[in-house]
């Protein structure tokens, strides 16, 4: 079933059938990509642009390597080197990239909001790739699909975010994701990077989202653990009093995560700050699901872009 929706800029407005719809044509990604030549011809003809403005290894090669295997043209376009370097403003450099025929543009930004000035000045598909502390859907999309890929259903299961949730784009996603999926949503950390207020973010209700400041209690019988990265250059906000008091409080360590469901999953969107938010033993641990998110990634951008894409002329 085709996404009913031109663009993909937030996750807090997908509905249900819209997530099963990505989870389960990622399913046949995954397929295409286990073949010897993991290429299909889907989307021959059309043009990917993608444009990033921020730093990004993960997302902008699984981005550039679901659009080839679906057949597509795919460029890349950073800010050093493109003429915004000259002065080009970000609504000129979207008429340009349109000009150039772009039928998708993918956009990581550290703006929020840049995907809907995109949106509203394309006539071609945006994506939101990460748009300052906004927004990251793909990445709660390829959460939602490595947890599923394991427990077979999201409903019901116990997931601990823990970290600089006030920071982090990928937890306010990930928190929308997983409580629209059914799950009990915890979340964890420091309260200066923990606002009271996150546990009211989805529908603006109390119990959907819950928060504990000790990670102990809150990991107790986790399903999941999402460790998020310590946003070092944030540092001199002076909200952290220092990274080893940090790491001792907040930090995925072996012992703690024995609290966790036996068979839990450990999760971190990367890039990991090791001995900080997560010991360098646990990373590639037996629980650890980090590099799958990764390698899931690609699996579930290709089913983004074919959703978006597929059924509009070439
Ligand atoms: N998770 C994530 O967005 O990683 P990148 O910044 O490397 O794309």
């Amino acid at each position: 079933m085709p996404l009913h929706r031109r663009h993909l800029i937030d996750i807090a407005d997908f509905s249900r059938d819209e997530f099963d719809s990505v989870l389960e044509t990622a399913v046949s990604m995954r397929q295409v990509l286990e073949r010897p030549i993991s290429r299909v011809p889907t989307l021959r003809g059309k043009s990917i642009v993608n444009v990033f403005f921020e730093a990004s290894t993960r997302t902008r090669v699984s981005f550039e390597l679901a659009g080839k295997s679906l057949s597509a043209d795919v460029v890349n376009v950073a800010s050093s080197g493109s003429s915004i370097e000259k002065g080009e403003s970000l609504i000129d450099t979207f008429h340009t990239i349109q000009a150039l025929g772009a039928d998708l543009v993918v956009l990581r930004h550290p703006k929020a909001g840049a995907p809907d000035l995109a949106a509203r000045n394309l006539s071609c598909s945006v994506v939101n790739a990460g748009d300052g502390l906004r927004g990251h859907p793909s990445q709660a999309l390829l959460d939602l699909f490595t947890v599923q890929q394991h427990t077979g259903d999201i409903e019901g299961l116990k997931i601990v975010i823990v970290g600089d949730v006030l920071h982090s784009r990928v937890a306010r996603s990930g928190i929308w994701a997983f409580a629209r999926m059914g799950a009990h949503v915890y979340l964890s950390g420091p309260p200066t990077l923990l606002p009271p207020h996150f546990n009211k973010l989805v529908n603006g209700d109390d119990g959907i989202v819950r928060i504990e400041h000790d990670l102990d209690r809150a990991i107790d019988g986790a399903d999941v653990v999402m460790a998020l990265r310590i946003q070092k250059e944030r540092m001199h906000l002076g909200m952290l009093p220092d990274l080893r008091e940090y790491a001792r409080r907040w930090g995925i360590t072996s012992t703690r995560l024995s609290r966790a469901d036996r068979r839990a999953l450990l999760m971190h969107p990367g890039p990991m700050n090791q001995g900080i938010e997560i010991s360098p033993d646990v990373a590639y641990g037996e629980h650890s699901v980090i590099t799958e998110q990764v390698t899931n990634g690609v699996a579930v951008r290709m089913a983004i872009l074919y959703l978006l894409l597929a059924g509009t002329p070439a």
